[in-house]
């Protein structure tokens, strides 16, 4: 309850002082793990889902990709469009939420989201993910888990990423529930390794003949 507050907190009012929280929590790791969903990406069409500040975004138009962006927070999209015009890159980004996406159906190849918010864990959401991925398409979510007994390790983790085990029980329930083929893949071989999920779309059933 208190985390949600906080959290929702630091993606509005205080939006400002993200990268430095994320940063800080991460003892600086917190872009590299999110650059793991880039590895994954398939296809020529990207949304991203919760870009927050806009750094992945920013990359990813950067590095020449078609990406589009869906962010629920207004002051994230200003901090967003200020780094954007700042390294003269551009993308099209809508202010809207992941459980009602503003697209058409099959309109993109990846559907991406790093350190996604609760709405993961919302069955209305990933309807709307197979909705607009095209048939072979991917979604990718990003995460973190912890990989060691040691005791302090542990208690910094779980003040930077409560354990809720209610939250991961309704995450794999509606993964369950979607009709994409679900799999995992841990990067990384340090104390904190990236979790990436992916979700496949069965591609266009070939007619009887
Ligand atoms: C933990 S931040 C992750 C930001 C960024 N992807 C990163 O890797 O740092 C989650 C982001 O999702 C956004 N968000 C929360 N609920 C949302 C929803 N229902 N639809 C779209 N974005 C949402 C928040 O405003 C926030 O910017």
């Amino acid at each position: 309850m208190l985390y949600t507050f906080l959290y929702r907190q630091l993606y509005t009012r205080f939006a400002w002082a993200y990268d430095g929280v994320s940063w800080l929590v991460s003892l600086g790791h917190w872009g590299g793990w999110r650059r793991a969903a880039l590895d994954f990406v398939v296809g020529a069409d990207v949304l991203e889902v919760g870009f927050g500040t806009g750094e992945l975004l920013a990359e990813m138009a950067g590095r020449g990709m078609a990406v589009t962006g869906l962010e629920a927070s207004a002051a994230m999209h200003t901090i967003t469009t200020r780094k954007l015009t700042a390294g003269q890159l551009s993308a099209p980004r809508v202010q809207g939420f992941a459980q009602q996406l503003p697209f058409a159906h099959a309109s993109f190849d990846t559907i991406l989201a790093t350190f996604p918010a609760g709405f993961v864990t919302d069955p209305a959401a990933h309807k709307e993910f197979v909705r607009v991925l095209r048939p072979r398409g991917r979604l990718i979510f990003v995460d973190v888990t912890l990989s060691t007994d040691n005791p302090l390790f542990r208690f910094f983790y779980s003040l930077a990423f409560p354990p809720s085990p209610k939250a991961a029980a309704r995450f794999a329930e509606a993964l369950d529930e979607s009709s994409l083929q679900i799999s995992r893949r841990v990067v990384g071989d340090g104390p904190v390794q990236v979790v990436v999920t992916l979700g496949e779309k069965a591609g266009a059933s070939v007619p009887a003949v």
